[in-house]
């Protein structure tokens, strides 16, 4: 997820040659369903966790699934980065167990979908179960700007961007003007 303002702490301790590409709408990739982690697939998922991280601090952003990477894995990272100190959250295989009927309406902005933004309501709270990069499972009740963070990731596993929440006119407006700025930005770049 890419906040509105960004997040105080955005130093990367990885080398660039560490950093991921991050994929942008049109990409097929964003719109494809993942599959679970599987014990074959932890040597990789612990190589990744450190670069996706780094990729997000770099960006800067406060979350960033899988497959914006094009890895098709159900895994993600999170760090609101509040206080200016990072506090990294490593998800793989996320799964919200339980949420409030009661909702909120935030400001969510995408990586994928780089510096559009628009409101997005979504239950206020959750309870996630996912397992750490050790195995172990792990699970969090989570409010406010976590709740709405995570839920943004966990809607990338099944190919869902924050866009599909909102009435198709305000969709096809912010994807025309995206489209339009990524098209002037790589005619500056040429
Ligand atoms: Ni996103």
């Amino acid at each position: 997820m890419q906040p509105a303002r960004p997040p105080g702490y955005s130093s990367v301790s990885m080398p660039e040659s560490s950093l991921l590409p991050i994929l942008l709408v049109p990409d097929k990739r964003l719109r494809t369903k993942t599959r679970a982690v599987g014990p074959a697939d932890l040597d990789t998922v612990r190589e990744l966790a450190p670069r996706m991280l780094a990729t997000m601090y770099k960006a800067p952003g406060i979350g960033l699934a899988a497959p914006q990477i094009g890895v098709m894995l159900r895994m993600a990272v999170v760090d609101l980065q509040k206080d200016d100190q990072p506090d990294p959250m490593v998800l793989i295989n996320p799964e919200i167990v339980a949420q409030s009927t009661e909702l909120s309406t935030r400001e969510e902005g995408c990586l994928s979908l780089p510096n559009q933004y628009a409101d997005v309501t979504r239950p206020t709270r959750i309870k996630l179960r996912w397992l750490a990069l050790d195995g172990s499972k792990q699970e969090l009740e989570a409010d406010d700007l976590l709740a709405t963070c995570i839920q943004h990731e966990l809607d990338h596993l099944d190919g869902v961007l924050f866009v599909d929440h909102i009435s198709a006119l305000k969709r096809n407006m912010l994807l025309r003007k995206l489209m339009k700025e990524l098209k002037n930005k790589t005619r500056d770049e040429e």
